[in-house]
């Protein structure tokens, strides 16, 4: 088995699509066969997000009030330059998920605490990730290639919001996210050129109304509207006015991230005035689940309202894709519970809710083995690192979440997956009719 010797680990701050600081990572490995060049350097970013769920693995930040208002991440980067990189550097590690998974183990354990506190989740996963494309590299394959090296890949049906609220577009609507998903395409480009030909009506449709056309965290429109009925009412109408229709073409998805909006046992939806309980809720979406194309609800109730998720999945879990963000967090441990109790029937996967790549892959795979559906899905705080885009091919979930095709850090996603579509040539399958199945 080729082996690679890591030759340096290097961290800085830089910058996330919100302007707050975030950790980047290179990892540098020497291969013997190659001549010493930098051919095997990786380099990942570490994503944040605003409406982060309670359980997540710790995003360590300085505190330091003169600085980025206490956003700085230097402890980070130096718990990176001075204790990880003298733990890593000189270790000889396999060029393969095996080696990924030993260098994981090190990092768990050199931290040493439950929810990566001590170095920060967000130090130890862009180890991790740097870890992984430097041993795609040192491999010569793709980063897809290495992370699915067991699977045949399959491009994703992306989950596009091309509508903010919530905490990611404070004036607009009580809802954070409302998505479309291309299910009738009959491949990932021609999904992506639908999404944003919709995306590019809706835009026409809310300028021709005087409503606002500015975006919000993840490049969605955030106009200021009455009800949080009103954007599905325009989202319809944008699907229409692009030649589609909503249904066959497709479906609606929403991330509630309700979370946000319990307050004291009830949840409160500001912009219409309402605070309903949670067997409220339940009704308030199987409303919308008769009257719209609805495929997919997201964090429909609070993270703290269990036995309300174990209703929900009840009332409508046979209808439509039931997703844990908050309430499962990337966590195996988390998930357990979740089909034990037999809550919810799918998850959102964000690596740095959990903090390395091999604890992510696990999850995936405990998922799909207890058939829960998987989601790959980005932060609203970006950069320009695709590495989600490599990982939903490699691990064919079938779904991605990456925002809407406005902003440079959710386009630079949908641009990494059409390279792939690319250079997969004939074999690239996109997962639209497997879904489409799941309704039926
Ligand atoms: P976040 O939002 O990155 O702000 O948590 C994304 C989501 O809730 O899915
Ligand atoms: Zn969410």
């Amino acid at each position: 088995m080729q082996k690679t010797k890591i030759e340096n680990i290097h961290a800085r701050e830089i910058l996330d699509s919100r302007g707050t600081p975030t950790v980047e990572v290179e990892v540098e490995t020497y291969c013997s066969k190659s001549l010493r060049s930098k051919c095997n350097i990786g380099r990942a970013a570490v994503p944040s997000g605003a409406s982060t769920g309670a359980f997540e693995a710790h995003e360590l930040r300085d505190g330091d009030k003169k600085r980025y208002l206490g956003k700085g991440v230097l402890r980070a980067v130096q718990n990176i330059n001075d204790i990880i990189s003298k733990k890593l550097i000189s270790k000889d590690v396999e060029v393969s998920l095996n080696g990924q998974k030993e260098i994981d183990r090190i990092l768990i354990e050199l931290d040493g605490t439950e929810n990566k506190s001590k170095l920060g989740a967000n130090a130890i996963l862009g180890v991790s990730l740097a870890m992984a494309r430097a041993l795609a590299n040192a491999k010569h394959v793709h980063l897809y290639q290495f992370l699915g090296d067991r699977i045949t890949p399959s491009l994703p049906v992306p989950m596009m919001n091309i509508l903010n609220g919530g905490k990611h577009a404070l004036d607009s609507v009580d809802l954070q996210e409302f998505m479309i998903m291309p299910l009738g395409a009959k491949s990932f480009s021609e999904a992506v050129r639908s999404c944003c030909e919709v995306y590019q009506s809706l835009k026409s449709l809310l300028y021709s109304k005087g409503l606002n056309t500015s975006v919000g965290d993840e490049g969605g429109f955030a106009p200021s509207l009455k009800s949080n009925k009103e954007a599905i009412e325009l989202i319809l109408q944008a699907i229409e006015k692009a030649g589609y229709k909503a249904g066959p073409d497709f479906y609606l998805t929403i991330d509630a991230a309700s979370t946000e909006l319990y307050k004291d046992g009830k949840y409160v939806l500001a912009k219409e005035g309402k605070i309903l309980t949670s067997d409220q809720m339940i009704d308030f979406y199987s409303d919308w689940v008769r009257q719209y194309p609805i495929f997919s609800i997201e964090d429909p109730l609070s993270e703290e309202d269990w036995s309300g998720w174990n209703n929900m999945t009840k009332a409508l879990g046979l209808k439509v894709q039931i997703v844990g963000d908050d309430l499962f967090v990337t966590n195996i441990k988390r998930l357990k519970r979740g089909v034990d109790e037999g809550t919810a029937n799918s998850i959102l996967i964000k690596l740095n809710q959990i903090g390395t790549l091999t604890e992510t892959l696990e999850t995936i795979e405990f998922a799909s083995k207890n058939k829960y559906k998987s989601i790959v899905s980005h932060r609203s705080g970006e950069t320009e690192d695709t590495f989600i885009s490599d990982l939903s091919v490699a691990v064919s979930c079938g779904q991605i979440k990456t925002g809407a095709p406005a902003r440079t850090d959710r386009v630079a996603k949908y641009n990494q997956l059409l390279r792939i579509e690319e250079a997969l040539g004939s074999k690239a399958v996109y997962g639209g009719s497997n879904l489409t199945a799941c309704l039926k």
